[in-house]
């Protein structure tokens, strides 16, 4: 610390982790001040202890800063509050934690925070975020979350506008919401097309976050969602689960491959969209059978699962939907 460096990412997440599991009976939320400094501490705390729900980023100009620690330096004590450390402090954020901001700006989890006026100036902007943080969460945990599982060209999309249209539910697709990505030309939209375009599964903190994004924009509306297309994997599920909140019910439409497979082929002709060539649909099928089927059987388990017939005319098809979703308090 003496000589303005950053201490090992280890140690850090170790005192983290400690510290949290102490508190974690009590406290309502955790404020991890000063951390992440390098990406790698952001991307391990996401993955080893729990995504983060926003960063707050306090601006300052850097000769503001060091007026300000110089000024803390005359009685603080501290071993680096003076002129040589505090511009290596200075250069260590800008070269090594900007690129932290960066990529958690690119999941649209930054807050900035203009820091130069007074302490309650400024803390006036951190409760707007903090107030909107924690009224996200209230409200989300009363939605009720319809998961609609099944394979490529099964007729998820078709059937969940048919239900749009009759009980007003909101319709989320998954794979819409990152072609809307992919067309908004983002650097991340790139990335997300290279992977659709081969039938994988794009990483799960970015559906996620899509997802979410979407609950809160349409909450005023409706609070009864239809999660078309998620969760692909069970992790997906999980998370959704334990961060969001529990699914009322698992919708699946159950269709042979070569139903599918025909119905794709056949939309192919004029979708324009990348992963309808007969190559990608082998890919997705088998994407579906390996990871998604997991899903479903959990699901089952739970108790939770609805089996929809998906072979046969549009209509008939949403016979069976009706027949459920009538059957149920919304
Ligand atoms: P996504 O967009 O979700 O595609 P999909 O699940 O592969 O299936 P589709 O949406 O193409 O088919 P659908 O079941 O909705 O059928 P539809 O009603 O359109 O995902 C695309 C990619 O995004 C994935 O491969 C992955 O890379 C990524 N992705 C998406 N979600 C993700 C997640 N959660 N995690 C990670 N990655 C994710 O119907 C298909 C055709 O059939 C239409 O032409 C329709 O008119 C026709 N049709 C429908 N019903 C009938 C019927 N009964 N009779 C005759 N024709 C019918």
């Amino acid at each position: 610390m003496e000589k303005g460096d950053l201490v090992s990412l280890e140690i850090v997440i170790t005192l983290l982790r400690e510290a949290m599991l102490e508190k974690a009976s009590t406290a309502k939320g955790f404020l991890i001040d000063g951390y992440p400094r390098e990406l790698e501490q952001g991307v391990r705390f996401e993955k080893e202890i729990k995504p983060c729900e926003v960063v707050l980023v306090f601006d300052v100009p850097d000769d503001v800063m060091t007026k300000r620690l110089l000024e803390r330096g005359k009685n603080s004590g501290r071993v680096d509050d003076n002129e040589e450390t505090i511009k290596k402090r200075l250069e260590t954020f800008h070269n090594i934690t900007q690129p932290v901001i960066d990529h958690f700006q690119d999941q649209n989890k930054v807050r900035k925070i203009s820091a130069i006026g007074d302490v309650d100036e400024v803390f006036k902007q951190v409760e707007k975020v903090l107030d909107e943080v924690t009224k996200e969460d209230v409200t989300l945990k009363d939605a009720q979350v319809v998961f609609v599982l099944g394979g490529p060209g099964s007729g998820k999309g078709t059937q969940c506008s048919k239900i749009v249209e009759k009980y007003g539910f909101c319709h989320l697709s998954s794979g819409d919401l990152l072609r809307a990505e992919v067309a908004s030309g983002s650097e991340r939209g790139q990335r997300l097309n290279e992977i659709m375009e081969k039938g994988d599964l794009v990483p799960l903190d970015i559906v996620l976050d899509l997802i979410k994004e979407s609950m809160i924009k349409n909450l005023s509306e409706t609070k009864c969602f239809l999660l078309d297309g998620y969760p692909r994997e069970l992790e997906q599920g999980q998370r959704f689960e334990n961060e969001i909140v529990p699914c009322t019910s698992v919708l699946l439409f159950d269709a042979p491959d070569e139903t599918m497979k025909s119905r794709l082929l056949e939309r192919g002709k004029t979708s324009g969209r990348v992963d309808d060539n007969e190559e990608t649909i082998e890919k997705r099928l088998q994407t579906f059978h390996n990871i998604t089927q997991p899903v479903i059987d959990y699901y089952d388990k739970q108790n939770k699962l609805t089996k929809i017939s998906a072979d046969g005319p549009s209509d008939e098809i949403f016979k069976q939907v009706e027949k459920y979703l009538d059957s149920r308090p919304w």
